[in-house]
């Protein structure tokens, strides 16, 4: 085994939990040492689910990226296999960047970015096969790359590719820079998945009337739910619109079609997939059963300055979610697997919350929330990591439909994000709080809100009050 997979191989069966770390995340895929950011290769294969992740082993920053391989049989246990790709070869030794998986004769490979700077640290980005060479899907031999540059009129900001297979041919999509600096999403196709023939642009600034869409397109991903064409990306560079896209980097989708023959997407408006504040280059996979799974990295590009790196470690993965059309709107809903993590319940409900009546708890930070709430009239509050005077703050605000997640009370993390719900008088949460990720599952999957949030205690409070009295349906804490 070559010697930069050997120092990250040495630092995985190094890692060592340590017991005073309680923002360390019990069900969430963090790093064993350094940072995390990207899920890449996510793919289930033969039975059992791979998922990769951008890894830098050695600091808690964005040096030259590996990728770490997790499996699992039931998307909520994942063990650590071997690094499977190092930045070790001429053509990506500064990083083995995003990517995909996929199955061509019955092997399992990769396809990534090698991300290479010459003697005069001009950025060369090429895109890479590899391909497991032993059974247990541990170890990945470099093909070396099949797309050797960009296509004219691109700046080497030209990564990602995300691969799928449609009657009988490879496609990919790359994210892509213009020499304008703006952000593209670019189809390649191609019958073996060696040789790739460029198709043209799909998506981003200039096509279907976008305009203002960024200076780099990161991470898109193209597929299908309901017969509709889904693209969900990282635009880099957009501005915020009304409450949408406050984040440094932000990400989104679009529903369209995709024209396979003239290489045209004709899509709708840009809307945010999720809406927290730590969410970016989200990536699905197909899985056998027929469900479109989605994973993403809970951090955001150039926001590194979180209080784990006392421990170690950055950066976490989202939970596995699923993904569905409803009228239009991509629907995320956590993977019914995470039923099984359910340990002992508390059971707070139904009862008639009175105005101002203060309804509270306490307990590890480590459980999933279930509320369900009916005939909301003013403004029901939910404080979640509770300590003195620190918490993060959920409201929903019946009269305007604003449902909005606030940080400003907390430590370490500040800011608040919002949106309007469809549904005026009812609330359906499905939270999830995983020492220092909460992701947030509102009305069924219509909207998530995912951030982290660094409580001073293993042990902290919840309190739900409501302006006016509403009825709590469905109060259920289950420990994790
Ligand atoms: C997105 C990204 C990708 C790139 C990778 C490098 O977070 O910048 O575009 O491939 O991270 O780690």
């Amino acid at each position: 085994m070559n010697s930069l997979l050997n120092q990250a191989n040495t630092i995985l069966n190094q890692a060592n939990d340590s017991d005073d770390d309680h923002w360390r995340p019990k069900f969430h895929i963090t790093p064993p040492s350094g940072l995390l950011n990207d899920p890449n290769g996510f793919i289930q294969f033969n039975g059992q689910y791979h998922l990769f992740f951008q890894w830098h082993p050695f600091a808690c920053l964005h040096g030259s990226k590996y990728w770490a391989h997790c499996t699992s049989d039931d998307l909520i246990h994942w063990d650590f296999k071997p690094t499977a790709l190092a930045p070790d070869a001429s053509f990506d030794k500064n990083g083995c960047y995003s990517g995909s998986a996929f199955v061509l004769n019955e092997q399992l490979h990769l396809f990534y970015t090698g991300n290479l700077k010459d003697e005069a640290g001009e950025r060369i980005s090429t895109q890479c096969l590899a391909k497991a060479v032993d059974a247990k899907l541990e170890s990945y031999e470099k093909l070396g790359p099949v797309i050797h540059c960009q296509p004219q009129g691109f700046t080497a900001h030209f990564r990602d590719p995300k691969i799928w297979h449609h009657d009988g041919r490879w496609y990919c999509v790359l994210g892509a820079q213009t020499e304008q600096l703006t952000g593209q999403v670019l189809l390649y196709s191609s019958d073996d998945a060696q040789q790739w023939h460029y198709n043209g642009p799909i998506a981003g600034n200039g096509i279907n009337g976008l305009t203002d869409f960024g200076y780099m397109f990161e991470c898109p991903d193209l597929f299908t739910l309901n017969d509709q064409d889904v693209l969900i990306g990282c635009p880099q560079g957009i501005a915020p619109k009304g409450s949408d896209f406050h984040n440094r980097h932000n990400n989104g989708y679009f529903v369209g079609q995709l024209d396979y023959t003239a290489a045209q997407y004709t899509h709708g408006e840009f809307y945010p997939l999720d809406r927290g504040f730590e969410f970016y280059a989200p990536q699905t996979t197909l899985a056998e059963d027929g469900r479109r799974l989605l994973s993403a990295w809970l951090g955001i590009p150039d926001e590194d300055d979180q209080p784990t790196v006392e421990h170690g470690w950055i950066h976490a993965l989202s939970l596995v979610r699923s993904l569905h059309l409803v009228n239009g709107k991509v629907y995320q809903r956590p993977v019914e697997e995470h039923k099984t993590l359910r340990g002992e319940q508390f059971d707070f409900g139904p009862q008639e919350l009175n105005a101002n009546q203060e309804l509270t708890f306490s307990g590890e930070n480590c459980f999933e929330l279930s509320l369900k709430a009916t005939e909301v009239e003013g403004l029901l509050t939910l404080r979640l990591a509770e300590i003195d005077e620190h918490f993060v703050e959920i409201t929903f605000d019946s009269a305007t439909g604003v449902f909005k997640l606030d940080r400003s009370h907390a430590l370490h993390q500040q800011g608040s994000r919002e949106c309007i719900l469809s549904n005026r008088d009812s609330l359906d949460l499905q939270i999830f709080f995983d020492r220092s990720i909460l992701e947030i599952f509102v009305n069924n999957g219509e909207e998530v809100f995912s951030g982290r949030v660094f409580p001073t205690q293993l042990h902290s409070n919840t309190t739900v009050t409501s302006s006016k009295s509403c009825i709590i349906k469905e109060l259920i804490r289950y420990d994790y």
